[in-house]
């Protein structure tokens, strides 16, 4: 692992390119293991929530591995059992090969030393300076005052913040407030960095700044990122892989390119609606099903998908010609397509001309032209008509 204070200390220079995630999974390549985790809270009056049930998830060493789920579904219990902050009801949390739930109290500060966390509220003192909340936990653990001065002073610089190092948390901005929430979790040398919906607190503009400090630091310090959102984008800009959670469950994981390319559960279909090119409530209108279609001439409403999973780009001019090829003309209503980690992907909506003739029936014409459309995407399907 680079050590942080060894890094070149220019954040602007630095390639946004990952470390190699097709390493093969071998247990020195996990980070953290989730293996057949249960947990229930029980309150007062004794009737108990199931907050996570059965989770079995991997994340490899180097990776940025998103959580992502609806309120409540069980995100941040399944983060706080990563650093011991919960204890899981059944099954085990393995840090680093290390079983977290028999962990005694002092083993459990010092996995804490390895395990960084940021908060959406950023928890900062605000009777101290940014550089004493930054040097709190060295303070703590009784590191010599020159050792933490030369942490802080680097771990500033990594946070583009030097000129910030003696103002007060109120006179700071949200995202500068992040930074020195992120200085923080970094400045024991963690190899986990634990972030509990980091951005949610800020601007669309700050957020890219504080993702693209994320993304170098995983980077240059080969660092594990583990963070839950409800932003898709974030996951979409940063993360290697997703989990997605839905009543303490995982329903789906992998790839972000493959998960958000093709999502298999109405969960993950869900959050995503923020992300892709949904059918705008106009057109939705006008969209007749395609049972009602009595006319002998119509135009076709088809929702093209493009999951990523080929080798090649969308190749929209063979598909134009294939629905082009009896004479009818084509337009392209809506949509577009997205790139995730090298895969294109995305979701067309796109009209075509029907018209009946001597030898073909309107409908016979839908099936021929699905059937050539299948040819150029991964997912064909009719709207209805127009
Ligand atoms: N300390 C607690 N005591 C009792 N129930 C809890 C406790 N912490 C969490 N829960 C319950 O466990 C479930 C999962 O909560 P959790 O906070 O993990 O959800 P989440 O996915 O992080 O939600 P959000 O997106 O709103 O932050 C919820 O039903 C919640 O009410
Ligand atoms: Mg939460």
């Amino acid at each position: 692992m680079t050590h942080l204070f060894d890094a070149p200390q220019f954040i602007e220079d630095s390639p946004s390119l990952a470390p190699n995630r097709d390493a093969p999974q071998t247990p020195e390549h996990t980070a953290v293991v989730f293996d057949n985790v249960s947990k229930q809270f029980t309150n007062a009056r004794g009737v108990s929530t199931t907050a996570l049930a059965n989770v079995t998830l991997k994340v490899a060493r180097g990776e940025v591995f998103g959580i992502i789920g609806r309120s409540g579904a069980g995100k941040s219990t399944l983060l706080r059992l990563v650093n011991g902050l919960e204890k899981q009801g059944s099954g085990a949390v393995r840090v680093n090969g290390v079983s977290v739930g028999e962990l005694d109290e002092r083993e459990l500060v010092a996995l804490r030393r390895r395990i960084g966390m940021v908060f959406q509220h950023f928890n900062l003192l605000s009777a101290k300076t940014v550089h004493e909340n930054i040097a709190l936990p060295l303070k703590i653990a009784g590191v010599p005052k020159a050792e933490i001065d030369r942490k802080v002073a680097a771990l500033l610089e990594l946070v583009g913040l030097s000129a910030k190092r003696d103002a007060y948390p109120a006179s700071l901005s949200g995202g500068q407030k992040q930074r020195v929430g992120i200085a923080r979790a970094l400045v024991t040398d963690p190899d986990i960095l634990l972030c509990d919906e980091a951005t949610s607190a800020l601007d669309p503009e700050t957020t890219q700044a504080i993702l693209a400090l994320l993304r170098d630091i995983n980077w240059r310090l080969d660092l594990t990122i583990v963070l839950i959102t409800h932003e898709m984008q974030v996951i979409r800009e940063v993360c290697d892989t997703v989990a997605v959670i839905e009543l303490g469950a995982v329903v789906e994981n992998g790839p972000v390119w493959r998960v958000f390319g093709d999502p298999q559960h109405d969960a993950t279909r869900a959050l995503l609606r923020t992300l892709v090119h949904d059918l705008p409530a106009d057109l939705a209108q006008r969209v007749k099903p395609l049972r009602d279609l009595a006319q002998a001439d119509a135009r076709i409403l088809l929702d093209v998908r493009f999951t990523g999973a080929d080798a090649h780009e969308p190749d929209i001019g063979g598909l134009t010609s294939a629905l082009s090829s009896e004479g009818g003309s084509v337009s392209f209503v809506h949509g577009g397509i997205d790139r995730i980690q090298g895969h294109a992907q995305g979701r067309l909506v796109v009209s075509a001309q029907v018209r009946e003739s001597a030898d073909s029936t309107v409908q016979k014409q839908i099936a021929t032209l699905l059937e050539r459309a299948r040819r150029y995407a991964n997912h064909v399907e009719v709207l209805g008509y127009v």
